[in-house]
Parts: C-alpha cells; sequence; structure tokens
C-alpha cells in the first residue's frame, strides 16, 4: 500500500479554501480598484528570480529568509521574498524607453522563510504600488492615500488603522548632530528597527557592535524619544498635502519607524492597527538608490507593499468572519428526473440574460434543496416541481428576505 502522505499544505503555505478565496477576492478586489482610482498601471513577472538580485546585505533579515535552490544547469534561483528587485531589474531593463514618472501596481506572491508567527507565514500575496522618477513628496501622498483608500474600501477606517510616518534622512541628520557619523547610519537603522522586537539593552549591545560609544547609544536612545517633525521639509509637506487629500486622519509622525530593507533613503512608514493587535498592515518608503546599486541609471523612487494576510485577519476581527460572503445568482433546482430538462432550459435562459446559475445536478427534495440554497451563496432559488412544468410558471426565492416572485418558464 502507498505511504500516506500529509494532507497539509507544506508549514507556512497555504490552501485557499472556498470561504478564505471569498475573503482574498474581497481584499484582492480593493487592492485593484484603490490601484486604478489612482492611475497606477498594472505589470507582472515570474516568482522566480536570479538569487545574484535578491542577495542582500548582511544583517537584513529578509536576505536570511530567502528560498533559494540549484535548477538543474545549476544556476542559482530564488523565490522572491518581495517585488521591489525585481521592480527595480524592469525597470533598469528599459530605462531607455520607459516614460518617467512611471506609476506602477502588482499584487505579487512573495515567499519568506519567516519563523511562524500570527500574521506572518511562509508565502503572502504583496500588493506594490510604486512611483519611479519622481523625487516630489506628491509621490509619497499618492502612494500612502492609495493604501488608505483601499483600507476604506475594504470597510476600515481612519479609527481602525494609523499610517505611522518617519523619515530615515531627517533620522541620518538628527544622528549626524549628535556626532554619529553618517557611515555608521545604515548599521543603526537595522539595530533601531529591532525596537519592540527586542529588549533595548539587546540594541544597545548591537549599536556597540557597529562602532558607537557608550556616549553615542546614550544619544541614539534620545533621538527616538523626539516627538516632532519640525525642521523636516520632507514631513511637513507630506502632512500638508494628505490634508489637502483628506487622509490626515491616517497619518502620525513616529521616529520609531525605520523599516528593515536597507534601501530606503528618505520618507518611510508603517501602517498599524489603533488596538496595537497586528503586525504591520502595510509599509513603504523613498528608495532612490536601488536602480544605481543593481547597475542602472540614477532613479528616484517610492512605493509600498501591502500583505494580505495581516489585513484579513484585520477585518474579519472588526467585521465578523462572514462579512467577504455575498450573496448573488440564482440557484435553480428540481424534484424528479422529469423536471430536469425544464430546469436546464431556465438556467441557460436565466445566464444567456447574464444571470450567475448555480443548477443543482441531481433531483432532490425541496427540503434538501433550499437548505443547500441557503447555506451557498446564491441570493435567489427557484425549485421546480411537476406541477409547476405543467403550469408553466415557477417561484422564485429571495434566500435573504423570503419573498416570492412568479416567473414564466
Ligand atoms: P516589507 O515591510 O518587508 O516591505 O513587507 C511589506 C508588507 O508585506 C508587510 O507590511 C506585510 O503586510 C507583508 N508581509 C511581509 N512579510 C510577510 C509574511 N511573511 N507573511 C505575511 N505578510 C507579510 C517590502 O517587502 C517592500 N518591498 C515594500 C516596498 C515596495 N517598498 C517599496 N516598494
Amino acid at each position: 500500500m502507498a505511504e500516506k502522505i500529509s494532507f497539509e499544505a507544506p508549514r507556512g503555505m497555504r490552501d485557499f479554501y472556498p470561504e478564505d478565496m471569498a475573503w482574498r477576492n474581497k481584499v484582492f478586489d480593493a487592492f485593484r480598484a484603490a490601484g486604478e482610482a489612482a492611475g497606477f498601471e498594472q505589470y507582472d513577472s515570474c516568482v522566480v528570480e536570479s538569487y545574484d538580485l535578491l542577495a542582500r546585505k548582511a544583517g537584513e533579515e529578509v536576505g536570511e529568509q530567502i528560498y533559494h535552490f540549484f535548477d538543474k544547469s545549476e544556476r542559482h534561483i530564488a523565490l522572491r521574498a518581495e517585488m521591489t528587485p525585481t521592480l527595480a531589474r524592469m525597470v533598469a531593463q528599459r530605462q531607455k524607453e520607459l516614460q518617467f514618472p512611471l506609476k506602477w501596481t502588482t499584487i505579487a506572491q512573495c515567499f519568506r522563510y519567516e519563523r511562524m508567527t500570527k500574521g506572518r507565514k511562509r508565502e503572502h500575496y504583496q500588493w506594490n504600488i510604486d512611483i519611479i522618477g519622481e523625487d516630489s513628496v506628491l509621490a509619497e501622498a499618492e502612494v500612502i492615500g492609495a493604501a488608505c483608500d483601499a483600507l476604506r474600501r475594504m470597510g476600515l477606517s481612519s479609527t481602525d488603522f494609523k499610517v505611522h510616518v518617519s523619515s530615515r534622512r531627517f533620522l541620518g541628520e538628527l544622528l549626524s548632530k549628535s556626532g554619529i557619523d553618517a557611515g555608521k547610519h545604515a548599521q543603526v537603522f537595522l539595530a533601531l528597527d529591532k525596537r519592540g522586537k527586542m529588549p533595548d539593552a539587546e540594541i544597545a549591545a548591537m549599536l556597540r557592535d557597529g562602532g558607537l560609544s557608550d556616549a553615542d547609544v546614550a544619544a541614539t536612545f534620545a533621538i527616538m524619544d523626539t516627538k516632532s517633525f519640525a525642521g523636516c521639509p520632507e514631513l511637513e509637506e507630506l502632512f500638508h498635502l494628505a490634508e489637502i487629500a483628506g487622509f490626515a486622519d491616517c497619518l502620525q509622525f513616529d521616529i520609531g519607524v525605520i523599516r528593515g530593507l536597507s534601501y530606503y533613503t528618505g520618507v518611510v512608514f508603517e501602517c498599524f492597527d489603533t488596538k496595537g493587535e497586528f503586525r504591520a498592515i502595510f509599509g513603504g518608503g523613498r528608495y532612490d538608490n536601488l536602480l544605481t546599486t543593481i547597475g542602472g541609471e540614477p532613479t528616484s523612487a517610492v512605493g509600498l507593499g501591502f500583505g494580505d494576510v495581516v489585513v484579513t485577519e484585520l477585518l474579519k476581527s472588526r467585521l465578523g468572519a462572514d462579512a467577504a460572503k455575498s450573496r448573488k445568482g440564482v440557484a435553480v433546482g428540481f424534484m424528479f428526473p422529469e423536471q430536469r430538462d425544464a430546469a436546464l432550459k431556465l438556467a441557460a435562459r436565466l445566464r444567456r440574460g447574464g444571470e450567475c446559475v448555480n443548477l443543482a445536478l441531481r433531483s432532490q427534495k425541496p427540503k434538501k434543496f433550499f437548505s443547500h440554497a441557503d447555506s451557498g451563496c446564491a441570493a435567489k432559488a427557484v425549485f421546480l416541481g411537476p406541477d409547476d412544468v405543467e403550469r408553466g410558471v415557477a417561484r422564485m426565492k429571495d434566500l435573504a428576505t423570503r419573498e416570492e416572485t412568479e416567473i414564466c418558464l
């Protein structure tokens, strides 16, 4: 006898049963609608990349989480952990032909060998929106505004979430003013990004390993208490633009937002639920040097990645586990095999008229048909018995209101 195979998906990978697809579609529909409403064009690529493109600087967590392998021709291949390096590669490849600024969007399946915690899987879908080739803060305002719009389309408001914003450039300036030279900033950023995830004593040790003196470490922690962004022109501009566009209520300044990826150069942001129950809903920022680091022409860029996992958990908790279920179309059933053809004919006619029809595949008792229809996703139901077919009329039942209307067969 064959050995029994586990019915579970590999650890951290996800199956989408129909009820899960209902949630995924609700979330993806909001992503697509918000992207389209803000004028972003769709693009895509394969989930497989060359490892060299994705390999990271030491200290970046995502670098240790990359799934990679050698193919049969000994090519070093990896599954993408995020879309941004691929986007940079695609832009660099056509840099001479493309008309900048680009506003591009995609929903990318990404893989990270994560330690599994709430909100973190080894596979997730990530909505990306990026503007390439624009220095102005209006680009930041447009990507953050579009992400807030997606959350609103899903049924959440600014009381449910806040986008925490800061600027790495501003933080760098504060560090420099305290005498910590720019060459050490990248290390400081990576260490500070761990705040809240590990004790401050360990972060202090990381900072000392990065070459900071005890006085520098104390100065760095003091900077992390900064409550005002006065003197940071890009944040002043961003809050001004958000006010005009109508999403300033979704923003708050938070010097503690650093981001774990080293390519960010300016404004950085992360969105959290206001009750503080979940991991980051989305995150992004300005990354003006990424194209040059892969060999492209200098090009400014700003964008974000918005995963499906955390937001779905948040929506289930705020809107209820059934909130993604929507009823539409008609269930059609019949009592005896003699009514089968009439039922099929009715289904075909309704479908030609643009209706979605779920036709029962065998005869059944009315009680069974209606209980199945009630637990399914049709909005209405028609059941044909011998009398209905003889009279040439049937009753269409609204499954929510239980109201019946007569229809001609
Ligand atoms: P990230 O912060 O690494 O940024 O990921 C962005 C979002 O993807 C997170 O806020 C979260 O919603 C989701 N996410 C990441 N890892 C996981 C996981 N293991 N399980 C579930 N969800 C996850 C980036 O990836 C940047 N490339 C975003 C970006 C685009 N920056 C500029 N453009």
